[in-house]
């Protein structure tokens, strides 16, 4: 297990500045959060607890109202995922276009139960809270790029041509 200093030490110094940054330009350091997230996410893959614990340090926030903020947050990773990540809207409007068949049938072709890694590291999916394209349900966030009209078969063929890439 790493500690909150050894993260530091696995960050990249241009990203240890950029929090630096940000936390120097909130007007309290608490403020800075949701940015010393996104970047110690976009610097590591995901938010392990020791990485949860530098952010807490750095903004001076308790550690359990930034487990919070994760828990919120549905952006926040707290776990590794693929190298290509799937974001499926379950709420209602995409419930009512059929979503949860569209997770299930994720689960089947994947092989893995959502949020695990699957093939061989490829990809990852996660159900998502709405994504503002209720009007063209289903709708999902495709490596962070909102698609609407996302059926059953434009899962099959990008799951297919995420395989071992
Ligand atoms: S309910 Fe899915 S995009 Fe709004």
């Amino acid at each position: 297990m790493s500690s909150p200093t050894s993260i530091a030490d696995r960050l990249p110094s241009s990203v240890r500045t950029e929090i630096e940054a940000h936390l120097r330009q909130a007007p309290q350091r608490e403020a800075a959060i949701s940015d010393v997230l996104r970047l110690l996410q976009q610097a590591l893959g995901y938010i392990d607890d020791d990485t949860l614990l530098y952010a807490a340090q750095q903004t001076g926030m308790p550690p359990v109202k930034v487990e919070e903020l994760c828990s919120f947050y549905p952006l926040v990773l707290r776990r590794p995922a693929g190298r290509h990540l799937l974001r499926i809207c379950d709420s209602v409007s995409c419930h009512l276009a059929g979503a949860d068949s569209l997770l299930r049938q994720a689960e089947e072709i994947s092989g893995v139960t959502l949020g695990q890694v699957a093939k061989e590291g490829s990809y990852s999916i996660l159900p998502h809270v709405c994504l503002g394209l209720c009007d063209r349900a289903p709708a999902a966030l495709v490596d962070g790029h909102a698609v609407g009209g996302f059926d059953g078969d434009a899962l099959v063929a990008l799951l297919a041509s995420w395989e071992h890439r």
